[in-house]
């Protein structure tokens, strides 16, 4: 475009569809130099349109996008930058050039229209995003995500017969020959009856005569692949009804697309609903480490084969824990900022009691800052000297509190448990003969408590069933023996009963939580899972004040206040609003199906697991992985380490490591379990992470013959898989 007032115009991606060649631009630079002209360059899409350059221009295969970027910026004498495009601030612009002169001029003009030369009537705030924004904004990991992601997305709507063009930022669709019918009101037409039948928002911009295309825009890093997939059959879907489609009628004309209004017969359409993708979209995204395999290979050695002493940065898909690794929200964050911290009880105290008792219809809550705080408790004030506390497998710190306080953890949970390959669907149930078999020879009195757990760790997250909790409290009930939930993943186990029991397939999470607590008689929680916080535990009591009274004791003398456990009123207020979200139907059920998900893609690529498949990890059975590894060899720990190895993702060893030394015989417990535990952090990953994850999975399966076992070179005497390190054989 040529200026009247010495200026030559050039858009890098102009209007999302056109883009320019770095050869072009060069042209046009020697050009307006030669007249004495200066060449003005848009570079608000520069990234999309270097991308466009690196795939399509001859002699720029394989340059980085950042070099190309700094080319087009050198082609051109002053370059123009919405920062809420490429930069990804939420608002904000430069002008930027090399010409003193003109720099100059603009500063004087800034002052005039925008605010100071300094800040351009930005605030603080937002030039920072703005800069980092910069800084970020071609890294080619980022440029390949959003460039995938819309190529993927207009491929789909494209095999579905969809008329578009491709842009750079989406899927531009031709409204008119999708409806014809429309006449000069396609455009909107088309945006009306999108939003009618799935909710989906995409509007024409501008003036009303435009050109017949309405985008559909991707936000950057903003949508999982699988999101847009579906909004992609979602348009899809309404194009096979377009027939029953009739035009907007105008009511009000203007110029402007924004002053139309409209009058409408709505169209008979079936509607869409999105039942697959999560329930909320990216609003932060984390940087994560990549490393080379040889450095992968360095690190793995240092930490002396064990995944627990990789430094994070090291990562680059963790997978080590689900236990205080969620995305908050921002309602999380925003009570977060917003708690008052108090000293004394807080309002956030009174709000997370209240939400706690309406949840699990338990009458005193005590907050303690992990759950192995909540178990110290729990088995010092229950248990006295050689009492037994028969228990669903075992979880390592619960386990550990239960000894120290004198007690005698038995193992009652049923024998499908233990048999990886067992399709029985309530793996984490109390056998009741078991469980009556202990209490017949010892005698009720001996018996301390029942520690019952949802969604049984260490035995794969395998879920209990409804009736079996009922039957278990009915029959402890009648002895006087108390019943206490880990309840650390309870919502999960309740969405289990949702999922495969069919009496609950129409009862909403919250009830059937509140049916599962009245199974028992008080609770501990590591509120870092389901509760969708990074910090934070639970103990509470139904109805036995004397109890609650005890706890609170030891709480004042162990942990904190009665009101806070020791946590801040900050986290308070995140864990409140954290319990709100995760009874939320559609949440917890993307929660769980993504685990599904994963499990899946390792049975379909033959990889050995725990089936069926738990609901917040996916077990991987070392023992059929490396049948050529004695247990003394420690198989699950090597496959950790190898995985690490393979795809800088992070798993958990839970076999005979975890488990431990008897202390009687000084001999591994061997325990019928040897398993990694790939463990899904909640909101954090995508499906797209969970495929990368199976291949890698996958490429180590291929080459298991050659995998080697492990020696201890340090074990320590208390839960040594934390702090153990290992040489290879
Ligand atoms: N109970 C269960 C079932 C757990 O999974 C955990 C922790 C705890 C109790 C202890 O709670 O860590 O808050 O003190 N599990 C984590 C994991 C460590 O990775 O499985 P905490």
């Amino acid at each position: 475009m040529q200026g009247d007032d010495g200026r030559c115009f050039v858009q890098a991606f102009a209007d999302g569809l056109h883009p320019v060649s770095l050869e072009n631009l060069r042209a046009v630079h020697a050009l307006a130099g030669k007249h004495g002209k200066r060449l003005v360059l848009d570079g608000s899409r520069i990234l999309e349109n270097a991308w466009f350059v690196q795939r399509h221009e001859a002699g720029q295969e394989s340059r980085p996008v950042a070099e190309i970027v700094k080319d087009f910026a050198a082609a051109c004498d002053v370059m123009a930058l919405d920062g809420a495009q490429d930069p990804k601030s939420n608002a904000g612009g430069l002008l930027v050039t090399n010409d003193a002169d003109a720099h100059e001029k603009f500063r004087n003009e800034v002052v005039v229209y925008e605010g100071l030369h300094t800040y351009g009537g930005m605030a603080g705030r937002t030039m920072e995003v703005l800069a980092r924004g910069i800084e970020e904004m071609a890294d080619e990991g980022q440029v390949q995500w959003m460039m995938e992601q819309v190529s993927r997305f207009t491929r789909r709507l494209a095999e579905a017969g969809i008329p578009l063009e491709e842009g750079c930022d989406g899927a531009y669709v031709k409204a008119g020959e999708f409806l014809p019918q429309a006449g000069e009101h396609a455009q909107d037409t088309f945006s009306a009856a999108l939003y009618l039948h799935c909710g989906v928002r995409a509007v024409a911009p501008g003036l009303v005569d435009g050109d017949g295309l309405v985008p559909v825009q991707i936000p950057r890093l903003a949508m999982t692949n699988e999101q847009l997939e579906e909004v992609a059959d979602a348009i899809a879907a309404l194009y096979r009804q377009r027939d029953k489609i009739s035009a907007l009628q105008p009511l009000e004309t203007g110029a402007w697309r924004d002053q139309m209004q409209y009058n409408w017969v709505f169209p008979d359409i079936e509607p869409f609903s999105f039942d697959v993708s999560f329930p909320y979209v990216i609003h932060t995204i984390e940087r994560v480490g990549v490393l080379s395999r040889k450095q992968r290979e360095e690190a793995i050695r240092e930490a002396g084969y064990n995944t627990f002493l990789l430094r994070s940065a090291d990562v680059t898909i963790d997978l080590l824990t689900d236990s205080g690794t969620p995305a908050m929200s921002t309602d999380q964050w925003a009570a977060y900022q917003a708690a008052r911290p108090s000293a004394s009880a807080s309002d956030e105290f009174d709000r997370l009691e209240s939400t706690l008792q309406e949840v699990l219809g338990y009458d005193y809550i005590i907050p303690t800052h992990q759950g192995r705080a909540a178990e110290h408790i729990l088995s010092q004030i229950m248990i006295q000297d050689h009492q037994w506390v028969p228990g669903n497998m075992y979880f390592t710190t619960t386990k550990l509190h239960q000894e120290m306080a004198g007690g005698i953890f038995v193992d009652v949970i049923v024998d499908e448990a233990h048999n990886t390959q067992s399709e029985f669907p309530w793996k984490g149930n109390i056998d009741l003969d078991k469980l009556k078999k202990v209490v017949e020879e010892h005698g009720a009195d001996k018996v301390a408590y029942i520690s019952f757990e949802h969604s049984v760790n260490m035995a794969g997250g395998q879920p209990v069933s409804m009736d079996n909790m009922k039957e278990v409290y009915a029959y402890c009930n009648a002895l006087g023996i108390p019943v206490f939930f880990d309840a650390t993943r309870f919502a999960e186990n309740a969405y289990m009963i949702q999922s495969r029991d069919p009496r609950y397939r129409h009862t909403p999470i919250r009830d059937i939580l509140r049916e599962m607590m009245l199974y028992g008689d008080g609770c501990t929680v590591s509120g870092k899972k389901d509760f969708l916080i990074n910090i934070g535990g639970l103990l509470a009591f139904r109805d036995n004040v004397e109890w609650a009274e005890e706890a609170r004791e030891m709480l004042r003398v162990y942990e904190g206040n009665v009101t806070d456990g020791g946590l801040a009123t900050a986290d308070l207020a995140a864990i409140t609003r954290g319990i709100e979200e995760m009874v939320d139907d559609r949440y917890i059920r993307s929660r769980v199906e993504q685990t599904r998900f994963l499990g899946e893609q390792l049975l379909d690529r033959g990889i050995p697991i725990v089936t069926p498949p738990g609901s917040h990890a996916i077990f991987l059975d070392a023992r059929r992985f490396l049948p050529h590894l004695d247990q003394d060899e420690y198989p699950a720990q090597r496959l950790a380490a190898e995985i690490y190895v393979e795809t800088g993702v992070r798993a958990m060893e839970r076999g005979n490591v975890s488990k431990g030394r008897n202390p009687e015989t000084g001999e591994n417990y061997r325990p019928a379990l040897e398993l990694v535990r790939l463990t899904i952090p909640r909101r954090v990953y995508t499906n797209d992470h969970m495929l990368a994850v199976a291949d890698g999975v996958r490429r180590v399966y291929d080459r298991r013959d050659s995998i080697k076992g492990l020696k201890f070179v340090y074990e320590p005497k208390k839960l040594r898989f934390f702090q153990g390190r290992f040489e290879s054989k």
